[in-house]
């Protein structure tokens, strides 16, 4: 008989948001970006921190999702058959993910988010966290990300790995969140719209909610059904209530990521609770 393993001490691991638009190429639909992806875990691995990985759909989910008004519900035989389809894209991306975390070492966890949780109109209505829990009290590194979610009353939504940070940021009080994006951090205004946009590199909760409420925090310019930038400000306001500390880098600037990890110092928008 096997030895129960549940009283191991919890290492509380840092949050690691892998967006969209740094792991995928959104010019181009399901096409990773593999060589940005081995760097990143590579730079993972060699920091030697507890981690959780989430990552985004970019080209692999947002596209189907708009077009098939997959946020919004699903009524339809092609929804139903398109949700299927963006439920294993997003298969797909976990796995190259979780491929290029084993090969530098590391032992990830996969998880399908649209296993462990469905939702009331859009609202997180279960949690099935047991495996989750037990992976980080083995010291795997569990590999979850945006996806697409059984709903009880609007047949389905979609849930960004934003959201997925906000609930377990709440759920373990990581000492960390870091948003790994594809422009160094929150700006003034959409840096790639606007050049003369400048670095936020430092915020307050209070910076936070006025940056909201001025409306130059936006979305790319590709599909997003989870509101991009400005959705992940959303979600960061709560993740900061709950003790952590919040970082936005730009995951296309070698060593950024790893810099971060290990408390280097490295440009990006910091934000704390006061
Ligand atoms: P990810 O896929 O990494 O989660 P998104 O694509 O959703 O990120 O959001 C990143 C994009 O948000 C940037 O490429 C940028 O064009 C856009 N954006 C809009 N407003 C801002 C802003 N004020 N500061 C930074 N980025 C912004
Ligand atoms: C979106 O997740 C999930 C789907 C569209 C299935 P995210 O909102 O976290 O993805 P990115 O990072 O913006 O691409």
């Amino acid at each position: 008989m096997l030895e129960i393993i549940e009283d191991i001490e919890l290492q509380t691991p840092i949050l690691i948001k892998l967006g969209g638009s740094v792991i995928t190429d959104k010019e181009h639909e399901f096409k990773a970006k593999e060589e940005t992806i081995k760097r990143l875990a590579d730079e993972i691995a060699a920091a030697k921190v507890p981690a959780i990985i989430i990552h985004g759909a970019g080209s692999y989910g947002h596209g189907i999702a708009k077009k098939y008004g997959l946020h919004f519900g699903m009524k339809e035989r092609t929804q139903f058959r398109m949700f299927s389809f963006l439920r294993i894209q997003m298969d797909e991306l976990r796995e190259i993910v979780s491929q290029a975390l084993f090969d530098v070492g590391l032992n990830p966890f996969p998880i399908q988010p649209s296993a462990i949780f469905t939702t009331l109109n859009g609202q997180v209505f279960h949690f099935e966290d047991h495996a989750l829990l037990q992976a980080i009290r083995m010291n795997f590194t569990p590999v979850l990300h945006g996806d697409a979610i059984l709903d009880y009353r609007k047949g389905s939504t979609i849930i960004s790995g934003d959201l997925l940070c906000e609930i377990l940021a709440k759920y373990i009080g990581p000492t960390k969140c870091v948003f790994v994006t594809d422009v160094e951090g929150i700006y003034t205004k959409d840096p790639k719209t606007y050049p003369d946009a400048e670095l936020l590199e430092h915020l307050k909760i209070s910076d936070v909610l006025r940056l909201l409420k001025s409306g130059n925090v936006g979305e790319s310019k590709y599909d997003d059904v989870t509101e991009g930038m400005r959705g992940k400000l959303k979600k960061i306001l709560p993740i900061i209530d709950s003790g952590s500390e919040v970082v936005v880098i730009n995951g296309n600037k070698d060593g950024a990521l790893y810099n971060v990890l290990i408390g280097a110092k490295e440009r990006g928008t910091y934000i704390y609770p006061k």
